[in-house]
């Protein structure tokens, strides 16, 4: 702790949104800790607050404003005692809204964009003469660079953690604020991924997961060649303490032949795959502006099966795009019983201002595009039970990672990324042990340790 921890009350970062933001919240944690607010889990006793928001769609741009509410009412009893407060929003609504914050919020002293988080300290020093700052420029390669060397705050005992190799996004679907809020898509040098992955390593993590708006769209050149996702699978799957490697969000038209082959070749690499589709009908997903149809999805999903014919898929669905008819949710609903997911996300179509969907005047009724979403979830859900399902009865290896509820329990995950409740030891919280698995629930498996093993000597 520096001498400023000790007279302040702390830093306090509340994430919304996608995995990229809890990552970054990590990141401005470890930048809160250097300017000696050290970690806080709650607003009430913290002296800077910081929202890391999310723009995707309008529930979640809206929870920030009656937080905020919320947050200028603690502001006031601490003004009323002498006490100081710090208020920052950070992350997408930040970048999309970060004006109009500063305007309808008294409370808050920073706006940061996800691009500008390299200057959170300038925010912070000037938050305490009492001059507000709105950072949302776009310097993503700044950014990279500008964090290079400052590691994000970990939870203690970590075994598993996020790591951003790409950020932004180019293709423009018509749905989607994403672009607008992160940027276009850049890259980060291998040599910093790989500093950083060892670093998680040494301090425990056995699992990481690389983070990219578009991550399979990763692209490094330097003077040892072209770098692609796949060349980063494998020079991290040479860090000996490092088991499990994950990816996520990729994109369908960027699932190169060799990313999909490190799935057969490269053991550390998990058969686990989140592939958004979003629809299942030709009319839409070109309005959407995805640039495949579902016949080349499905023929994707048959090559990446033939290379690793166990793996999970994921993906996330939007009923209600405009100009979605029933025929074209039907098409949906083929899609979704021919590939057969092992887990999903779907949601309603939300207008989002400045994106070309939002201009259409065929948009779909709330009470259809409701009724819609409940009968894709409840397939997807059916099919969810059916892969876990699958699993009683057998044996797989668990990487643990916390403990359970339960005294004595102990809480992980398969390759496949559910969630298994063991009775087991302590000390195996960071090992990966055969697990046998007995029963499994809506969102969980219940397992039986069969014999403990030691992290070097599992495989996956
Ligand atoms: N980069 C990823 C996902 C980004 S956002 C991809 O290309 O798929 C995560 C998910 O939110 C999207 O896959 C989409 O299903 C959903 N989403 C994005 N914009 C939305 C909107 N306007 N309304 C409803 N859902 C949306
Ligand atoms: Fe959004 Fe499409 Fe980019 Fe994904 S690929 S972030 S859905 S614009
Ligand atoms: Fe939300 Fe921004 Fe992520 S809009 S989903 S926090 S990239």
């Amino acid at each position: 702790m520096t001498e400023g921890a000790g007279k302040t009350g702390g830093g306090y970062v509340k994430s919304y949104g996608c995995q990229m933001n809890v990552y970054d919240s990590t990141r401005i944690a470890g930048l809160l800790g250097e300017a000696g607010y050290a970690s806080s889990d709650a607003a009430e006793t913290a002296e800077v607050v910081v929202l890391n928001t999310c723009h995707i769609r309008e529930k979640a741009a809206d929870k920030v404003f009656s937080e905020l509410g919320q947050i200028r009412a603690l502001k006031e009893r601490r003004a009323a005692e002498g006490r100081r407060m710090i208020v920052g929003v950070a992350g997408c609504v930040a970048q999309a809204e970060g004006s109009e914050i500063l305007r309808r919020e008294a409370a808050v002293d920073f706006v940061v964009g996800p691009q500008s988080y390299h200057r959170l300290h300038e925010a912070l020093d000037k938050a305490r003469t009492g001059e507000r700052s709105l950072l949302i420029e776009f310097e993503t390669e700044e950014k990279f660079e500008g964090l290079k060397r400052r590691d994000a705050a970990l939870p203690k005992r970590a075994v598993t953690a996020f790591l951003t190799v790409q950020e932004g996004c180019d293709k423009f679907c018509a749905f989607c604020v994403v672009p607008y809020t992160r940027g276009a898509e850049v890259s980060r040098n291998p040599a910093d991924i790989v500093g950083e992955a060892e670093r998680l390593v040494d301090a425990g993590v056995r699992d990481i997961s690389l983070l990219g708006q578009n991550v399979n769209a990763y692209r490094w050149a330097d003077g040892k060649g072209a770098w692609t996702l796949r060349r980063l699978f494998e020079r991290l799957s040479e860090i000996s303490g490092l088991h499990r490697l994950r990816y996520t969000t990729s994109h369908p038209r960027d699932m190169s032949e060799d990313l999909i082959a490190a799935h057969r070749d490269l053991p550390k690499v998990m058969p686990y795959l989140h592939l958004p589709v979003q629809s299942g009908s030709d009319p839409i997903l070109r309005a959407m502006n995805r640039k495949h149809t579902a016949r080349e999805y499905i023929e994707l999903i048959e090559r990446i099966r033939a290379a690793r014919s166990d793996i999970a898929l994921s993906s996330d669905f939007i009923v209600g795009f405009p100009g979605e008819s029933d025929g074209d949710f039907r098409d949906t609903m083929t899609l979704v019983r021919e590939v057969g997911f092992a887990s999903a996300f779907s949601f309603m179509y939300s207008k989002r201002a400045g994106t070309p969907g939002a201009e259409r005047d065929d948009q779909v009724l709330e009470a259809v595009k409701k009724e819609r979403l409940h009968e894709l979830q409840d397939e997807l859900e059916r099919q969810k039970a059916a892969f876990n399902r699958s699993f009683i009865g057998r044996e797989l290896p668990v990487l643990f990672e916390k403990s359970g509820r339960h005294d004595g329990q102990i809480v992980g995950r398969t390759p496949y990324l559910q969630s298994v409740h063991v009775d087991g030891p302590q000390n195996l919280i960071g090992a990966t042990a055969m697990t046998a698995i007995l029963a499994c629930g809506p969102n969980s498996l219940a397992g039986r340790l069969v014999e403990p093993v030691q992290p070097h000597e599992a495989a996956i």
